[in-house]
């Protein structure tokens, strides 16, 4: 059968309004399902968290070469090879292997943050995720969280808790990051060293950074575990809803 230009083009419409109504069908639940956690902050996460296992295992051992208070760490919980096998070959205690893992993480950690800092500074995403906290935020969320009703159903906003503890611990991360640089290059950075009042000043900040990581960490993955919703969608971008609908009987 042959058709008139008019209906041909009439048939080409239907077709692609057909194929658009498809392609929408086919979208439509990858749209509706909101993405919580770019891939970016993903990445760069998971990196952050190998680069900070390594920096304090290795600090640890660097630590008790010349420990700042009256104790060190237990060797077993430290990063720079065996001690035994080290004192054998090297006369220290895994000093050299443990810097050698310090250096190394350092990169890691910076490079890895540069990119973290750049993406949320010129998406303007960190003003939008961890801006504003308020004290009757702060103290509304104290109370929900602890009459355990703090809601936990739309992971895209964090909470006034959750805020803080990210600033705080992100502003960690630039201090640990200076005061590391102060004591590896004193002298050439002589200005750096003297805004921590000297060698040993920046040794204190240094360490109580990595303090405020562990417990920022005990707490922070404590919450995790307890929303593994969280994690989740720190894996994948996306999370499963908070409750799920009952499949019907
Ligand atoms: C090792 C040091 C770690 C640091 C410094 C750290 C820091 C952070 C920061 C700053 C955020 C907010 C990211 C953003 O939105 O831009 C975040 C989110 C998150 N982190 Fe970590 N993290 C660490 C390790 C871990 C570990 C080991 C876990 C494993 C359970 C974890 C699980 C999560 C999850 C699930 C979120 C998303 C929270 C939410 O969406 O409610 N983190 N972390």
């Amino acid at each position: 059968m042959r058709r008139s230009g008019m209906e041909r083009t009439n048939l080409l419409l239907t077709t692609s309004e057909e194929r658009l109504a498809m392609a929408s069908v086919s979208i439509a639940p990858v749209q509706r399902q909101k993405k919580i956690q770019p891939l970016i902050v993903r990445i760069t996460h998971w990196i952050n968290a190998v680069a900070m296992f390594i920096m304090i295992g290795s600090g640890w051992r660097i630590f008790n070469d010349s420990p700042l208070f009256p104790f060190i760490f237990h060797p077993d919980i430290t990063l720079g090879g065996d001690v035994q096998l080290s004192f054998e070959k090297w006369q220290d205690s895994g000093m050299g292997g443990a810097l050698q893992w310090h250096f190394a993480g350092m990169w890691l950690l910076v490079l890895n943050g540069l990119v973290y800092f750049a993406y949320n500074f010129a998406t303007g995403r960190f003003r939008m995720k961890l801006l504003p906290v308020t004290l009757t935020g702060l103290l509304g969320d104290i109370g929900d969280a602890l009459r355990f009703k703090l809601a936990h159903d739309d992971l895209s906003v964090y909470n006034h808790v959750q805020k803080l503890l990210y600033i705080g611990v992100l502003t960690l991360g630039v201090l640990v990051v200076l005061s590391g640089l102060a004591i590896w290059k004193p002298v050439q950075l002589w200005w750096l060293t003297d805004l921590f009042y000297g060698f040993q000043g920046a040794r204190w900040v240094h360490f109580f950074c990595m303090t405020g990581f562990v417990l920022f960490l005990i707490v922070h993955v404590a919450l995790a575990v307890l929303v593994p919703r969280t994690i989740v969608s720190m894996i994948t971008g996306n999370a499963p809803p908070a409750h799920a609908p009952k499949e019907r009987e």
